[in-house]
């Protein structure tokens, strides 16, 4: 059967590429070609390369891993003490599981520590190089090459076709050829980092579900008057949305609303929705309310003092509680406590694929096998990592989703 063929990238066959095929002798025929070298694909190419696959991994960006580099600051939050399927976002949440719990994040960690890579833990079971993320990417580059994977960077895939059980994919590098596909392109955020679509019109090409996609880890933007006030303010808070709810540091921009809480919550949220910011997570506000009663201090001065004056005054804008509180029944007071508990705030939309961490949606995982990621109704073709509908929390869980499902492909084309 012959797939029907797809163009990618209008970049046709040029004889010098052709040509570099034939000088520097390389091999056309592997066992799995991995379209994608970050995250995924890295630890997908040398997990089937130390089980003896030859393996290709190909990238049109001109370095591996530029997505890890950048991560946590420049740092990488490489993964979590605490991972569970909880952790993840999807139409089918249990999907994750299988994966996860083969490749738990104790094993990464064993694998960082014993390349001699110093790292520290951060609040909530996060887990940063000391040095650099560049460690990280070293790692995966030398246990590549230790596993015997051959990888080519600036290369453009062209074609790829599937035909008597093989894949074929005409590439800047010519043809090569393969019984087991893996696509590990991850999602649309950062495209100066040369991110694509490429994996979903692959899934399209072969008959699989793609949910629509849309950014994720990322600022929210808020059209109230006066907002551009609030640029710089940074508080904790409580934030919640659709059953969700996080205490974390939020920071107020010129447009809208960022930080780990916003960051945390845009995963859940949905155009339309309102989330829900709590300004005094952990306090019992009506108790402190009724001693502001009691010693009848108005309640302007007070928010004056227990919140940033500038976002007191554009709370209070919206939300004014004038007179003098030892008249105010005790139900206005436990009202107003409750509003400053649970301010309804409905984003206009987020900061867009340029500035999201993550890609929420992609591949539909119910046509992915959860045990070994591959297609169900095409042989030969996998998808990991950020590519398919998973999406972690803050925290490293995105890239241990990146690890795990790397693994559990790995593995499984070292088994057919
Ligand atoms: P990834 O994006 O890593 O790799 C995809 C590869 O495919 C790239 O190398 C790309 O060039 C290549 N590719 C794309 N299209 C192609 C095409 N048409 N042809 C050939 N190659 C193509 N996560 C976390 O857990 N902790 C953290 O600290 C952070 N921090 C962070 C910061 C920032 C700024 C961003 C943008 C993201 C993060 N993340 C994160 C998220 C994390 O980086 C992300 O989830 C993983 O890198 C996903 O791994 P993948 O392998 O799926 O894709």
């Amino acid at each position: 059967m012959l797939s029907e063929a797809i163009v990618f990238e209008s970049i046709s066959l040029t004889a010098v590429s052709q040509k570099q095929t034939q000088v520097d002798g390389s091999v056309s025929q592997y066992d799995a070609i991995i379209i994608g070298a970050g995250a995924s694909g890295m630890m997908c190419a040398l997990t089937a390369g130390y089980q003896g696959r030859r393996v290709l991994l190909l990238d049109h960006a001109p370095k591996a891993g530029a997505k890890i580099r950048i991560s946590g600051g420049g740092k990488c939050n490489f993964t979590n003490r605490h991972v569970s399927p909880s952790h993840y976002h999807s139409q089918n949440p249990h999907f994750v599981t299988s994966a996860l719990a083969r490749y738990p994040s104790s094993q990464f960690i064993e694998w960082v520590e014993r390349h001699g890579i110093e790292y520290e833990e951060r609040e909530h079971g996060q887990l940063f190089t000391c040095r650099g993320a560049g460690e990280i990417i070293a790692m995966l580059r030398t246990e590549c090459d230790w596993a015997g994977v051959s990888m080519r960077l600036n290369c453009h895939i062209e074609r790829i076709q599937w035909q008597d059980g093989v894949y074929q994919l005409n590439t800047s590098f010519g043809r090569f050829h393969a019984t087991a596909l893996v696509i590990a392109t991850g999602g649309l955020s950062y495209p100066k980092l040369k991110a694509s679509a490429f994996g979903y019109r692959v899934a399209e090409q072969f008959g699989v579900s793609v949910i629509p996609p849309r950014p994720g880890l990322v600022g929210l933007k808020i059209g109230l008057a006066d907002w551009a006030e609030l640029a710089g303010i940074s508080l904790t808070v409580g934030i919640g949305c659709r059953g969700h709810y996080w205490v974390r540091d939020l920071l107020f921009t010129h447009t809208g609303i960022s930080g780990p809480a916003v960051l945390m919550v845009s995963n859940v949220w949905h155009s339309g929705l309102s989330i829900s910011l709590n300004l005094f997570p952990h306090r019992d506000l009506v108790a402190e309310l009724k001693q502001v009663k009691q010693e009848n201090r108005s309640l302007k001065p007070w928010l004056r003092s227990q919140l940033p004056k500038r976002l007191a005054d554009v709370y209070w804008q919206s939300f004014p509680l004038e007179g003098k509180t030892a008249e105010m029944s005790d139900q206005a007071l436990r009202d107003w406590a409750e509003g400053l508990q649970a301010w309804q705030l409905t984003p206009s939309g987020t900061d867009g694929y340029a500035k999201a961490e993550v890609t929420l949606g992609g591949v539909d995982t119910a046509d992915i096998s959860s045990k070994t990621m591959e297609a169900k109704q095409q042989k030969g073709l996998y998808f990991i990592g950020e590519v398919l509908d998973v999406t972690g929390d803050l925290g490293g869980y995105n890239f241990q989703w990146a690890w795990a499902s790397g693994f559990a492909c790995g593995i499984a084309i070292s088994l057919t």
